[in-house]
């Protein structure tokens, strides 16, 4: 007999999310070695055992020292190490430089999980008045944890696309042969729609406010761009081609020699990229992966389109079921007859700044999202890199237009 008080069902349901999200990770770098783990190349992909060390550190930071004045980290100077920009927080090590933390060893990185881990449970199920705020906070830690997923799957992918081996993160799978469907545009009605997050469950705080806006009638793309719709471009001479461009945008494809998306090469006349299923063909049906937002507004122009608003994307996502190519199922690689969600992220024209209303939390995690509403532009619908738990219609994620190294493509909209 259970003579315990029984548990919250919401509580449960986040100690199942709990596990769920820490099991992923493991799955995650389960075929890496701890050489593997410590790959850093360059200041924006972080090495593998300091996203393993930092999502940990999270839920350190904002729950257990917070809410539990007797909490023991295996060491306090973790703090340092893995706080990644939270000033409110404390001291934080220079973000170029973690690929040179060896020590703590992967092993000890390991057991700072399971201690943290350990303690978490043990805080979820004691039944304390503040039971709801930690089971908040430990969903809040989960979806964090997420989103550290695809930044370590793709972060790895980087670092491994410079060694000339070319070694492959997963053996080469043949993956499910899908063609694309016919390129179509629906149409959509304009008028004023509400946008947003509204009502129950999880979501970050730049989701909301809920509110309204007028959205013009357009027409949208009922699929990613593919590649082969991605080397007409390139022959044609899209990315030498100027007035097809933004000047920040030409300019960095000039001075870095831009000729294709990122990872790829060509031999023996056909294209081949770097994938986390190592060296593959070019997939002329696959939608375009590793374009920065200046080559997917290039190629929009020349295709006689343009990108899509974020609120056009979340008009369309809210009558579309969230069904695709995500991070379970394994692929890890963006697959034909892709739809609206999942493969990859679709640029949006859409500046990543607050909704009417905005207001961020007070302290240290007030600083996970709205500080940086400026130079960025929104993405929408999630990546084969992408927990399917983290989707929403409301979704918004955000990178500077020059970055490539994430599963960023796009998807056409015109005006009607
Ligand atoms: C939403 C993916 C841009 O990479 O900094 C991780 C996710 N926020 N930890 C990022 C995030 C805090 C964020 N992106
Ligand atoms: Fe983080």
């Amino acid at each position: 007999m259970n003579v315990q008080t029984p548990v919250n069902p919401d509580v449960a349901k986040i100690a199942d999310l709990f596990e769920r999200t820490r099991g992923r990770t493991t799955r995650l770098v389960a075929p890496l070695t701890a050489e593997d783990m410590m790959l850093q190349s360059m200041q924006d992909a972080s090495p593998a055992k300091w996203h393993l060390a930092h999502t940990t550190w999270f839920f350190e930071e904002f729950i257990l020292r917070k809410r539990l004045p007797d909490y023991q980290s295996p060491d306090d100077r973790f703090a340092v190490l893995f706080n990644s920009y939270y000033v409110q927080a404390g001291p934080r090590h220079a973000r170029d430089k973690r690929g040179l933390i060896s020590r703590p060893d992967l092993e000890a990185v390991r057991s700072y999980r399971l201690h943290v881990e350990d303690s978490l449970r043990a805080l979820l199920e004691a039944g304390r008045d503040d039971t709801p705020e930690i089971a908040d906070l430990v969903e809040l830690g989960c979806h964090h944890e997420m989103q550290h997923q695809e930044l370590l799957v793709t972060d790895l992918l980087h670092g491994l696309s410079y060694n000339p081996l070319l070694p492959a993160y997963l053996d080469p799978a043949t993956p499910p042969k899908r063609r694309p469907a016919e390129l179509q545009f629906e149409r959509f009605d304009g008028g004023l729609h509400s946008f947003g997050f509204d009502g129950g469950g999880f979501h970050f705080d730049c989701e909301g406010p809920r509110h309204q806006a007028f959205v013009a009638p357009f027409a949208l793309a009922n699929r990613p761009v593919t590649n082969r719709e991605w080397i007409a471009f390139m022959r044609d001479g899209g990315y030498d081609s100027a007035p097809l461009w933004l000047m920040d945008g030409f300019t960095r494809a000039q001075r870095d020699d831009w000729q294709h998306p990122l990872y790829w090469w060509q031999q023996d006349g056909a294209w081949w990229s770097f994938t986390l299923r190592g060296a593959q063909p070019v997939d002329l049906d696959a939608p375009v992966v590793h374009v920065s937002y200046y080559e997917a507004d290039a190629f929009a122009r020349w295709a006689g389109a343009r990108l899509p608003t974020e609120h056009e994307l979340e008009l369309a996502a809210q009558d579309t079921p969230i069904t695709g190519n995500f991070v379970d199922d394994g692929h890890l690689i963006p697959l034909p007859g892709a739809g609206l969600w999942g493969d990859v992220w679709n640029w949006t024209q859409s500046a990543y700044a607050a909704y009417p209303g905005f207001k961020p939390a007070e302290g240290a995690i007030g600083e996970y999202n709205g500080k940086f509403m400026v130079n960025q532009f929104v993405l929408r619908g999630g990546s084969c890199a992408t927990p399917v738990e983290q989707m929403r219609p409301t979704y918004r994620t955000f990178f500077y237009p020059h970055q490539r190294w994430q599963m960023l493509g796009l998807r056409l909209a015109k005006d009607v």
